[in-house]
């Protein structure tokens, strides 16, 4: 198959990340159907591929017309075998190894053979979800970044099983949803990730310290640097739920102190400050 030839996409999981992932396809034209687990957040998914297809509208990218047009290109089920007829699976479901690796012995099962299945994840091992397939060649990585329709990146993740005609296709792939494609072989944080973390842990830190205050640590990289947001707001956006989770998945795989999650993130974790989605994090949102 060429990537070309996709006109039928699935995607597991539809929240922040599944979400933009279905809305960047349908963009593409081509047709999807996402499943989430129950009709309620089925319902939820929907909504958050409105509000920012909506958001598109307002800020001019797109019209009104082609809006609805690619509303009309999504479907949301509840069961994975909707996803019988599809080229090519996304998943991008809880980051929970077990849940995953379900998910990738179900899709095995319910698509026909020469689909290519690939996983958002940004911590498990891709080999990990290929091995539970009886197309392991037909496996890899497509990480994309948070917010998907703005963010312009797609790492492909090459797990010692995926084969080479595996990656062109998800690089052709990513071409044709408007993104450009970098690689990287499976290992915990990939590139982004792996340079992302120890600088967020380092901003933390800073915090906790007393070194600077959050407005400062921000305005310091936003202005100094030109990053469009400072760690702090950034953490805020991944959610530190997010964000403590790949820290703990580097650490585990490297023992590398820097990457190993502060204090501060754990125990505003476990405050559920969670960031944007919780209204607050270092800073406060309106929900
Ligand atoms: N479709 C298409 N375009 C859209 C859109 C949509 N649904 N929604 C917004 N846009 C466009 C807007 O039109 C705007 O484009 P222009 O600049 O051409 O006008 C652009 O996106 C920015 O949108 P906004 O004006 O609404 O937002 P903003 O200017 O306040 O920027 C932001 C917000 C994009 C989040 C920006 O602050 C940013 O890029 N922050 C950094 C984000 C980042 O680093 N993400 C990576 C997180 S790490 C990750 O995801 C990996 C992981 O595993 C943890």
């Amino acid at each position: 198959m060429k990537a070309e030839e996709i006109e039928r996409v699935g995607v597991v999981g539809c929240g922040v990340m599944g979400s933009g992932i279905v809305e960047v396809c349908a963009r593409a034209g081509m047709d999807v159907v996402f499943v989430e687990a129950t009709q309620g957040l089925v319902e939820r998914g929907r909504a958050l591929v409105e509000a920012s297809t909506l958001r598109a509208v307002e800020r001019g990218k797109i019209s009104e017309a082609e809006r609805q047009a690619e509303l009309g290109r999504i479907r949301g089920a509840t069961s994975l075998d909707e996803l019988a007829d599809r080229q090519i699976v996304i998943e991008a479901a809880t980051e929970d190894a077990g849940t995953k690796r379900e998910v990738f012995r179900r899709l095995d099962e319910v698509t026909p053979p020469d689909s290519v299945l690939a996983s958002n994840t940004s911590s498990i091992p891709i080999v990990e979800l290929a091995s539970v397939t009886k197309r392991p060649d037909k496996v890899l990585g497509m990480h994309f970044f948070n917010p998907v329709p703005v963010m312009g990146l797609i790492e492909l993740v090459r797990a010692i099983t995926t084969s080479e005609e595996t990656v062109e296709l998800g690089r052709a792939f990513g071409v044709r949803l408007g993104k450009t494609t970098v690689e990287s072989r499976d290992r915990a944080g990939f590139i982004v990730n792996l340079l992302l973390i120890p600088y967020l842990n380092g901003a933390i830190r800073m915090l906790e310290e007393g070194f600077a205050t959050r407005e400062d640590i921000d305005t310091a990289i936003h202005l100094g640097l030109a990053h469009p947001m400072g760690p702090l707001q950034l953490l805020d956006l991944i959610g530190l739920d997010t964000a403590m989770h790949v820290a703990n998945v580097l650490y585990e795989e490297f023992k590398e102190p820097l990457f190993a999650p502060p204090p501060l993130l754990k125990r505003m974790v476990t405050a559920g400050r969670l960031g944007r989605k919780t209204g607050r994090g270092f800073y406060e949102y309106e929900t």
